[in-house]
């Protein structure tokens, strides 16, 4: 199995299953002009993201890790009338160009983009009361994976799903002495789900465009 041939299957699933679409492209090639680097969700992924949301009903979702909003605006168009995304961005640059193609998508109103590091950001979304959150997904910077889910699950109740993207980083998951912080929060994380009690927990490991890696899948109980 090599990378072209998961490119390829991915862009069959793609064309067949998640059409084009004018504010996705948009948002896609606007973030390549302004120099973003392209870790977006491929579209298979985000579309993936987008039926979770759908099929959980979600009304209230936050997302940590916004870049140009290409994640942003599948979990947005998921959302029932009344209901809102909240996305954290550390870049401001990242945040300017989010906000564009969320405008561009006509979701400006149904999005709330807060710039400023995450870990920064996050006690005032507490201190708001704008939780509980019915769906996260944490998408920033690995290292602070486990501090990104133990806010989420105070932002939490019940029923409230976790989705953590980039848990296998091409197997580099199984490096218990890696001096990658990247690997160490994923690890981290992975062992802190493993002992909470109040969450039921998988983990799939994926290839296809972006390589292989994987997401967590983090039900609260
Ligand atoms: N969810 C996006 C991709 C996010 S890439 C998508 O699929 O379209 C990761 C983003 O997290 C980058 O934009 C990076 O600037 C941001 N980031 C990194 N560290 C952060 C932090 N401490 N707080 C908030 N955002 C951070
Ligand atoms: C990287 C970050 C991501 O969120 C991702 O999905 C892929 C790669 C990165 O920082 O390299
Ligand atoms: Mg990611």
């Amino acid at each position: 199995m090599t990378q072209e041939q998961w490119t390829s299957v991915d862009r069959y699933i793609t064309g067949l299953l998640v059409p084009s679409d004018p504010a996705l492209d948009a948002a896609l090639e606007s973030s390549t002009a302004a120099g973003l680097p392209a870790i977006n969700v491929a579209p298979n992924q985000g579309k993936l993201l987008h039926l979770i949301a759908r099929i959980h009903g979600a009304r209230a979702i936050l997302e940590i890790g916004t870049l140009g909003g290409y994640s942003t605006i599948w979990l947005a168009r998921a959302l029932p009338p009344g209901g809102r995304v909240v996305t954290l961005e550390a870049d401001p640059k990242h945040a300017e160009v989010a906000r564009a193609n969320i405008a561009r998508a006509e979701l400006a109103s149904v999005v709330d983009i807060r710039v400023g590091r995450a870990l920064d950001t996050l006690p005032a979304i507490a201190r708001e009361g704008r939780g509980p959150f019915d769906l996260f997904f944490i998408d920033a910077d690995k290292a602070n994976i486990p501090a990104y889910f133990k806010w989420a699950l105070d932002l939490s109740r019940p029923g409230s799903v976790i989705i953590v993207d980039n848990v296998v980083r091409g197997g580099g998951v199984l490096d218990a002495v890696s001096s990658d912080p990247n690997i160490q929060g994923v690890r981290r994380f992975n062992e802190i789900v493993a002992a909470e009690p109040r969450v039921s927990a998988t983990a799939i490991q994926t290839v296809g465009s972006k390589g292989y890696d994987g997401f967590a899948l983090v039900l609260v109980i």
